[in-house]
């Protein structure tokens, strides 16, 4: 059988990262099983024989009506899928989705009909607002980092911006490449709508969600861009936990070092 992506070097080139990261999840330990996934906006790649094919699927709601995604097509990894799998077989373990023509449903396209994800409502509702925005951040991915979530297991990491202020602190890099932070989003139920809002309500403000007691949500222009905004964040967890492992509670940079370093890259208050 043909792949969609047989001849078509942007989109392979697109889902080959999302395989790369896949890869990355996994070795670093924090896609045990099925967990996490990635969902990326490959419609600048839909030609006009892309927009003929037919669904292999029926139409399945998406449990929101999102008017932006009219016309659009994303790669989705799928649910009960391995990102160890989805590193090096991308199109058996996800597929490229159609939005239909009332914007609330999707149908698979190519290459086989593997369901996507079941938190495709919060990735599809980011998506929505990312088209609307008109910026240029196509990728979405959600994953289970070990220190993050451990830290989100605590009331007081979970007040706005203490988590944000603390990791920023932790080595100068941290606000250079997260400059907005990490918001926060009290526990909801796992691929529910509920959660799929309150992380676009968050990603007004910041950078990367956190998803209290279960992983954190970021997006930006492809998969990679969004894996290294959570890798930064888990580094300057991981500074943090080694310090207090030392039996020590780290001071973190000073106010003023914060403030130079603020001014010298030119960065949001
Ligand atoms: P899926 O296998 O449906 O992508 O779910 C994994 C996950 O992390 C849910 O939050
Ligand atoms: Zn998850």
């Amino acid at each position: 059988m043909k792949s969609i992506l047989e001849g078509r070097p942007g989109l392979t080139r697109e889902v080959n990262k999302v395989a790369e990261v896949a890869g990355y999840l996994w070795q670093k330990g924090w896609a045990e099983r099925n967990g996490g996934n990635i969902t990326i906006n490959v419609t600048e790649f839909v030609d006009d024989e892309i927009r003929q094919m037919p669904a292999i699927t029926e139409p399945k709601p998406i449990g929101a009506t999102l008017p932006h995604l009219k016309g659009c097509y994303f790669f989705c990894k799928g649910t009960q899928k391995r990102m160890r799998d989805l590193a090096r077989w991308p199109m058996e373990n996800g597929s490229i989705i159609r939005i239909c023509d009332d914007c609330a449903s999707y149908v698979i396209i190519a290459d086989q009909p593997v369901i996507p994800t079941s938190e495709v409502a919060a990735h599809l509702t980011v998506h929505n607002t990312l088209i609307a925005e008109g910026g240029k951040k196509k990728a979405t991915v959600h994953t289970h980092p070990i220190e993050l979530v451990a830290m989100s297991h605590t009331n007081k990491f979970l007040e706005k911006d203490v988590l944000t202020n603390l990791l920023w602190s932790m080595i100068p890099e941290t606000k250079a490449f997260c400059p907005r932070g990490l918001g926060i989003v009290p526990y909801k139920m796992a691929g529910s709508v509920e959660l799929a809002e309150a992380t676009l309500e968050e990603l007004k403000d910041y950078d990367v969600v956190m998803w209290e007691k279960h992983g954190v949500f970021a997006a930006d222009t492809d998969a990679m861009d969004a894996f290294d905004q959570i890798d930064v964040l888990t580094k300057a967890a991981q500074i943090y936990i080694n310090a207090r492992c030392m039996g020590f509670e780290p001071d973190g940079m000073s106010e003023e070092q914060m403030k130079e370093m603020t001014i010298a890259y030119n960065l949001p208050k």
